[in-house]
């Protein structure tokens, strides 16, 4: 009895502070669950640029921190949060503030008016050399894990819709005004810009907006898996795919039962075979893109019998590469999705 006194004491307190929604602590574990592998624990930085900074957090408003969270940033990393409620996203953001030294700035919609042609001098001339002649970002996709970093920090895309409607002109005349100590991102005004050169610069960049913006695939409607009928046995069906992906310039690393090593020998089901191939040329330009795509590269395929019939099935690459928000490695994944189907065409027709 005592110990099940000493046990409900320990674990009362966690339960009910999980059950409170958008306190401090459900601010932290969304925040650890959600925005940490990028952002940092501690929000120094990671993949995503860091969001501790004093400079940052003096200069955005809660609305613009919201707005990011949903809409993310479309065909960069920074993936757009649909799914989290107004209390969760509101949680996260009091999270992040826990580290701030000042106030949240409060939203200010008054218009910047500048000169669009006189600020695309002055943005070619100051801002192009990390931003991207046309606004597009750092080079590569913010993901730095194994590649030389051209910058400490990468330099987000300005011309981003998901940027674009979530920064108001004052926060990215703020911005651009005031820099962010820490960063590659210097004051412009202790650069020696003027209070002209800082509404130029805006208005330019508020052109970026009424350009046609490559929108990234939607593949949320995509199958997660490719399922195909064999109209063959499962030994002559394994055959035919090893044959087409052979035939692909794919190179055949295995053959394997599902749960080969998780059973004694012979012990597992010879009806459910993979098949590992790879193409190391195409493999290597995708780590090059992001080096995620390890997690499910090389391709396997899944060859399985039953009752007599015989399905052959693969992840859905174009799926995956969704979850990633990563437009260079979307077209990969477009591509391998092609040759997936080639080959289980050709090996179950
Ligand atoms: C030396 C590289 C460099 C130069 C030059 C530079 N920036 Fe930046 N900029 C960055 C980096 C890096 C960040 C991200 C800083 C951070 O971590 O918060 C940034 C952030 C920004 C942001 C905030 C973007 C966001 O997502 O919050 C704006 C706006 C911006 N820069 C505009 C400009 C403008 C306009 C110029 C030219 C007048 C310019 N920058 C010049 C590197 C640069
Ligand atoms: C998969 C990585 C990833 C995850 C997960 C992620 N972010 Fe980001 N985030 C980024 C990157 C990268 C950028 C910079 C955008 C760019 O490069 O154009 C960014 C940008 C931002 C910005 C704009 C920063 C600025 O300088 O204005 C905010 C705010 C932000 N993220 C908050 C969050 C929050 C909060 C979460 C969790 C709910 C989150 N992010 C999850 C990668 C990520």
């Amino acid at each position: 009895m005592y110990r099940w006194f000493i046990l409900l004491c320990l674990f009362f307190p966690l339960l009910t502070q999980a059950d409170a929604p958008g306190d401090v602590i459900d601010g932290a574990r969304l925040y650890a669950r959600h925005c940490a592998a990028c952002h940092g624990m501690r929000g120094d930085g990671g993949v995503g640029v860091p969001l501790r900074l004093p400079d940052f957090q003096a200069g955005v408003s809660d609305a613009y921190f919201e707005r990011t969270i949903r809409l993310g940033r479309p065909g960069r990393v920074m993936p757009a949060f649909r799914d989290l409620d107004d209390v969760e996203v509101s949680a996260i953001i009091r999270h992040v503030r826990s580290w701030a030294v000042t106030d949240a700035p409060p939203h200010d919609a008054t218009p910047v008016r500048g000169d669009v042609k006189r600020g695309a001098g002055l943005f070619a001339k100051h801002c192009a050399v990390c931003h991207g002649a046309q606004g597009e970002g750092g080079a590569g996709t913010g993901v730095t894990f194994s590649r030389p970093r051209d910058l400490p920090v990468i330099a987000p895309a300005l011309n981003n819709p998901g940027f674009l409607t979530a920064a108001s002109d004052r926060m990215i005349r703020d911005t651009v005004a005031r820099g962010r100590a820490g960063t590659p991102m210097v004051s412009f005004r202790e650069q020696g810009f003027s209070e002209q050169d800082l509404d130029d610069v805006v208005a330019y960049m508020r052109s970026f907006g009424e350009r046609p913006y490559d929108v990234p695939i939607d593949a949320s409607d995509e199958p997660a898996t490719l399922v195909f009928d064999s109209p063959h046995d499962l030994v002559t069906t394994v055959e035919a795919l090893v044959r087409a992906a052979e035939g692909r310039n794919f190179r055949h690393i295995r053959t394997q039962t599902l749960e080969e090593g998780l059973w004694p020998e012979g012990e597992d089901d010879p009806h459910q075979v993979v098949v590992y191939f790879c193409n190391f040329e195409f493999l290597n330009r995708a780590l090059q893109v992001d080096p995620r795509v390890g997690l499910f590269l090389p391709c396997r395929v899944t060859a399985v019998e039953r009752d007599g019939r015989v399905q052959v099935l693969a992840i859905n690459p174009k799926r995956l590469s969704s979850h990633y928000n990563n437009r260079e490695l979307n077209r990969m994944c477009e591509e391998m999705y092609g040759l997936y189907v080639e080959i289980i065409e050709e090996a179950t027709l």
